[in-house]
C-alpha cells in the first residue's frame, strides 16, 4: 500500500494527493508552515491523515524554536499549535492531534527544552503507528457486517491515503477482501475534488479489489436497481448525538440508502468522535473556493460571472446511520448512549494505563 506521510531526515514527506493517480510526487515540508499550507491546499487530506500531519508539523514547529528557556518555548509552541488547529475547520482529528501534542509538552514542562522537542517527535510517530493499528481494528470490527459477495457503495476516499495507511471505510473493505468475502465496490466520483475517481479507485485497484466508479448522481438509480447492498463511508467529525460530518454528498447518499432500506455504516476511529459537540448543527462546515466547482482541472467551464457555492462537507443526521464502526467495536443507535459509553470506557482505560 502507498505510504501517505513519513518523517525523513528532519522533514515531513507527503504524497501529493492533488496529483494522484497520474503522478506520484512527494511534497516535502521543511517547517510547520509548509505543513499548514499542505493541509489547506489538499496535498494531504482525510481526517486522520491531517491529524497525523498536524502532529508531525508540530514536531517540526517545536524544533524550529531556538531557545532553552521553557517559558519562551511554551509561549511560541502554543502559538504554533493554535495556527495548526486552524488549518481546516471540520475534521476534529486536527484538534485532537494538536491537543494531544500540547498535553505531551505540558506534562514535561519542567524538563529541558531539547527533551520536550524529542518527546514531541516521538509522539508524532506514535500517532502515525497507532492510526494504522486502529484502522486494522476498525476493519476487524466491521467484518461481520459485510455479506459474502456484497456490493458496497462508498463516497469520497476513506482509505490508506486519508489515514496513516489501510483506511477506515476502505479498511473494512480491505479486511473483507482479505477474508475472501468476494466483495465489489462502487465508488462515487465525489465532485469537486474527485477523491473517489482519483484516489479510491487507485487504492482499490492496487489491492486487486473490484471497483467501479459512478457519477455522484447515479447512486439512487443503482440502489433502486438493487445493485448496492450496503454503504460505508468515513467521517470527519461525529457529534455526541451521532450526527456525522463527512464529504459533501454523504447526506444525500444516506437518505437514499434509508429510502431503499440499505444499511448505511460509518467507519471512524474514536479520535473522530467529538463528545464536546452536541450535534451536527454545531460542526463548522468548511467553505472552499468556488473555483473548485467552476473549473475542471485548470479549465473554467462556467460562463463568466457565474457564482458558485462550495461547502466541502455535510451533516448526516444520526437517524440515517445504521451503525458506527470503531476500533472499540460497532456502535448502534441510540448513539447518544453508545457514544457516551465508549468515550467513558476509553477515558477510564487511558487514566488507569
Ligand atoms: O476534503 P477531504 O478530502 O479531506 O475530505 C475527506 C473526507 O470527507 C473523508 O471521508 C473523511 O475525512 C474520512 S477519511 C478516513
Amino acid at each position: 500500500m502507498i505510504q501517505t506521510i513519513r518523517w525523513q531526515e528532519g522533514r515531513v514527506w507527503m504524497i501529493d494527493q492533488r496529483k494522484l493517480p497520474l503522478e506520484k510526487q512527494w511534497y516535502v515540508c521543511r517547517g510547520y508552515r509548509d505543513v499548514i499550507r499542505a493541509i489547506k491546499e489538499m496535498v494531504i487530506r482525510g481526517a486522520p491523515a491531517i491529524g497525523i500531519a498536524a502532529a508531525m508539523g508540530l514536531a517540526l514547529g517545536a524544533r524550529s524554536i531556538r531557545t532553552r528557556n521553557s517559558e519562551t518555548f511554551f509561549k511560541r509552541f502554543r502559538e504554533i499549535a493554535g495556527e495548526m488547529e486552524q488549518a481546516r475547520p471540520t475534521a476534529v482529528n486536527l484538534r485532537w492531534a494538536t491537543q494531544r501534542m500540547l498535553r505531551v509538552a505540558t506534562s514535561l514542562e519542567s524538563s529541558p527544552v531539547e527533551e520536550i522537542k524529542e518527546a514531541l517527535f516521538s509522539e508524532s510517530q506514535k500517532i502515525l503507528e497507532e492510526d494504522i493499528e486502529t484502522n486494522r481494528a476498525i476493519g476487524k470490527a466491521g467484518l461481520p457486517l459485510i455479506p459474502h459477495g456484497g456490493t458496497i457503495l462508498t463516497h469520497c476516499n476513506a482509505g490508506g491515503l486519508a489515514t496513516g495507511g489501510y483506511g477506515t471505510a476502505l479498511g473494512v473493505i480491505r479486511t473483507a477482501h482479505e477474508a475472501g468475502k468476494n466483495i465489489r465496490v462502487v465508488a462515487d466520483e465525489t465532485r469537486p475534488w474527485l477523491q473517489g475517481l482519483r484516489l479510491t479507485s487507485f487504492e482499490l485497484m492496487e489491492d486487486g479489489i473490484p471497483v467501479t466508479v459512478i457519477a455522484d448522481n447515479a447512486a439512487g438509480l443503482l440502489m433502486s436497481q438493487k445493485k448496492i447492498d450496503l454503504v460505508i463511508t468515513g467521517a470527519d467529525r461525529i457529534a455526541a448525538n451521532g450526527d456525522v460530518a463527512n464529504k459533501i454528498g454523504t447526506y444525500q447518499v444516506a437518505v437514499l440508502a434509508r429510502a431503499h432500506k440499505i444499511p448505511f455504516y460509518v467507519a471512524a476511529p474514536l479520535s473522530t468522535i467529538d463528545p464536546l459537540t452536541k450535534s451536527g448543527a454545531y460542526i463548522p462546515i468548511e467553505e472552499r473556493d468556488g473555483d473548485e466547482i467552476l473549473k475542471i482541472g485548470n479549465k473554467r467551464l462556467a460562463p463568466p460571472e457565474t457564482r458558485a457555492l462550495n461547502p466541502a462537507f455535510d451533516i448526516t443526521p444520526a437517524r440515517y446511520v445504521s451503525a458506527i464502526i470503531t476500533e472499540s467495536g460497532v456502535l448502534r443507535p441510540p448513539f447518544r448512549k453508545s457514544i457516551k459509553n465508549v468515550v467513558a470506557s476509553k477515558l477510564s482505560f487511558n487514566t488507569t494505563k
